[in-house]
């Protein structure tokens, strides 16, 4: 599966942007604010590399993990591409992924995202465009 984002949680997103900026990145498109995950969301592209700044609300069911991952990456987001996304929450969970946020509708995406988590290693997110 091709990387379609590497998802970084922050503070502020705004000031998290102007550090991304200094790094090379350049937004691409304003932030959106996902009002089911209670979360605001910029995409940044520096090469062909993707961040995700996932800035949550107090009452955001993320907001709980910025007590751990402070300002950091948190998760690796994976283009399934042609795969149905049943079928590759499937073929994950028999290597022992566990889905822990069945797919939904990921706005800033414009497609569906779904998120399972490795004891191996850490958080994965699908995303079927
Ligand atoms: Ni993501």
């Amino acid at each position: 599966m091709k990387i379609h984002h590497i998802g970084y949680l922050v503070k502020n997103v705004e000031k998290a942007a102007k550090a991304a900026e200094v790094l090379g990145f350049t937004p691409c498109a304003d932030a959106v604010y996902d009002v089911d995950r209670r979360i605001y969301i910029l995409f940044m592209e520096n090469g062909g590399y993707r961040i995700e700044l996932v800035q949550p609300d107090q009452d955001s069911e993320i907001y709980p993990l910025m007590k751990r991952y402070k300002n950091s990456p948190y998760h690796i987001c994976y283009d399934i591409e042609d795969e149905e996304m049943d079928a590759a929450i499937e073929r994950l969970s028999e290597q022992k992924f566990t889905l822990f946020k069945a797919p939904c509708r990921a706005v800033a995406l414009e497609g569906d995202a779904a998120f399972l988590m490795s004891l191996d290693i850490g958080m994965v997110e699908l995303v079927k465009r």
